[in-house]
């Protein structure tokens, strides 16, 4: 696809010499830049080197553009980035003249008054020449406040042209790894924008704005995790949410865990408000009781009627509980979530999350923010790397960051794996994460609960220190700093949000670090669409 940039020709170069230091000869040609200087007194072909010695200053070419203006308005990216250099280039040349013209007219000034000078000049000659320079001096400052913004957009044009050819770049290499990335996508909701910035790179923008939508059907026809075994004990009931509907999990007679809706048939009283009798859940309002799969079994004082809640597919798997919430078919084999070999799990955290788990999902798989973000725990002191790439060798979901030492993938449908190579806790080291020594794993799972909250479920493990788990309370320790970290994202992801449902797209311009938070963007819209074959997933069913 050829990526054009819809940028104006017309030149930053529309300057009028009205002052007598200014103008003589033309530069450029017919339509070229009409900007120039003449060093030294009107009618004088005097220069600068004569006058002083601020010719190595002002000894640049008057720029020239490369690329020849089309009669059309459309350039590729290129052109458009070869114009934006220009721009610059011209605002260094401009800012030049600007500062010779106030430099020549401070020599003036000295010269009027000059003791000499004033004894051949009457006082009312001296005063009509102050003026006069005064008069050229204010031109002059309103000249370099016209450079001044001149510059600011000429940069500001650059960073976009800048973010363009990147996102060229990102998508040539995208294509050659997937044929299936195309970032040409209908919005979930819509949104107009009067921004021209955001209009230009609406074909290579995602559109993820306004109120959330309802979850696709498609979404929910997969194994979610929804809880650690650690935590559902033979009497424990956990309430959750998910995809807007609640239900509660609790452990059968079997010990085997199973999950039902959480509204009693009798009067729809939340079930996990009572209490779990031999394996089964009761109400706590009229005593009915149901099994895992649904079945009320009890009705004390009253006449048994065949009654049945729904209940979803739910194992107990590698220390989670899943749970299928789809209509479709459950697939035979439940995904593994472990950590590699060599790790230990150290903690297991659950927290329940005002956010959307899409906009969860986009912070987790992004890294490029942490030495802005998280100044006050893991990335304090972390310096701003001059470029932070998602590398992708393996497979379109999976690859790891440069220049930090950190393996990721984005596992569907809402998970995140993260191999982080640590010398201590907390503290970054080497260049690969194969180069550290020891590591970390975490894993994240987003749970869509409702189109505002998220469970996420946490877990982290370490290929070292085995023996920091048996440190009492240290697990009081890591959820402090798992929730610290949070927070510090919490706060920034909450006002996307907000802004989002306000009409905001929180993918107006995606740049090359975004890879891994785009794709996952790409795959859930391809989803969503119903398209047969997924984008970079090896699909086995
Ligand atoms: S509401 Fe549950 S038993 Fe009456
Ligand atoms: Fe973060």
């Amino acid at each position: 696809m050829t990526m054009v940039a819809a940028l104006s020709l017309l030149p930053v170069s529309r300057f009028r010499p009205s002052c007598k230091f200014c103008s003589k000869k033309s530069v450029g040609g017919k339509g070229g830049l009409r900007v120039f200087a003449v060093f030294g007194e009107e009618g004088n072909n005097g220069s600068v080197d004569k006058k002083s010695n601020w010719g190595a200053i002002f000894h640049v070419d008057v720029p020239r553009p490369r690329v020849q203006p089309s009669n059309g308005k459309f350039l590729d990216a290129y052109q458009a980035l070869e114009v934006a250099r220009m721009d610059i280039q011209y605002c260094d040349w401009r800012a030049r003249q600007d500062l010779l013209r106030i430099m020549l007219l401070h020599d003036k000034v000295v010269e009027v008054l000059n003791p000499l000078a004033r004894e051949f000049k009457s006082i009312g000659t001296m005063k009509k020449d102050l003026a006069e320079l005064q008069g050229e001096l204010e031109q002059a400052h309103t000249q370099v406040h016209i450079s001044e913004a001149r510059v600011a957009t000429a940069l500001q044009k650059l960073a976009h042209m800048e973010a363009l050819v990147n996102d060229r770049l990102l998508q040539e290499r995208s294509s050659s790894e997937s044929t299936s990335e195309c970032p040409t996508l209908t919005p979930s909701t819509s949104s107009t924008s009067s921004n021209p910035m955001r209009s230009k790179s609406r074909q290579r923008s995602l559109n993820v704005a306004g109120p959330v939508q309802p979850y696709h059907p498609s979404l929910k026809n997969f194994w979610y995790p929804v809880a650690f075994s650690s935590d559902l004990k033979d009497d424990t009931m956990l309430p959750i949410d998910c995809f807007e509907e609640p239900w509660v999990i609790f452990r059968g007679k079997d010990g085997n865990p199973g999950c039902v809706q959480n509204t009693c048939a009798h009067r729809a009283c939340p079930l996990h408000l009572g209490s779990v009798n031999e394996g089964r859940i009761q109400c706590p309002y009229h005593g009915w009781e149901y099994s895992t799969d649904g079945k009320c079994e009890k009705m004390p004082s009253t006449r048994m009627l065949n009654v049945q809640i729904r209940s979803l597919p739910c194992f107990e798997h590698e220390g989670m509980i899943w749970i299928w919430p789809g209509s479709a078919a459950p697939t035979a084999a439940l995904p593994s979530l472990q950590p590699p070999p060599g790790f230990m799990i150290h903690a297991e955290i659950v927290m329940e999350l005002p956010v959307e788990h899409g906009l969860l999902l986009d912070n987790l798989l992004d890294l490029a923010h942490a030495p802005f973000t998280h100044t006050s725990t893991f990335a304090k002191g972390w310096s701003v790397p001059s470029l932070v790439k998602f590398l992708t060798p393996a497979s379109g979901l999976q690859g790891y960051w440069d220049p930090y030492p950190i393996d990721m993938e984005f596992r569907p449908p809402c998970i995140v794996l993260s191999t982080i190579g640590i010398s201590k806790p907390g503290k970054l080291e080497g260049k690969s994460t194969r180069q550290c020594s020891t590591h970390l794993h975490q894993l994240h799972v987003c749970l869509p609960s409702s189109r505002q909250k998220t469970r996420l479920l946490y877990r982290m493990s370490l290929d070292f220190a085995p023996l920091l788990k048996h440190v009492p309370f240290i697990h009081m320790l890591w959820r402090h700093f798992a929730e610290k970290v949070l927070n510090e994202d919490l706060r920034l992801v909450i006002g996307q949000q907000d802004r989002m449902i306000n009409g905001e797209n929180v993918w107006n311009f995606p740049v090359s670090y975004d890879k891994l938070g785009v794709r996952y963007r790409l795959w859930r819209n391809s989803l969503e669409k119903g398209a047969e074959h997924l984008p970079f997933t090896i699909q086995d069913n």
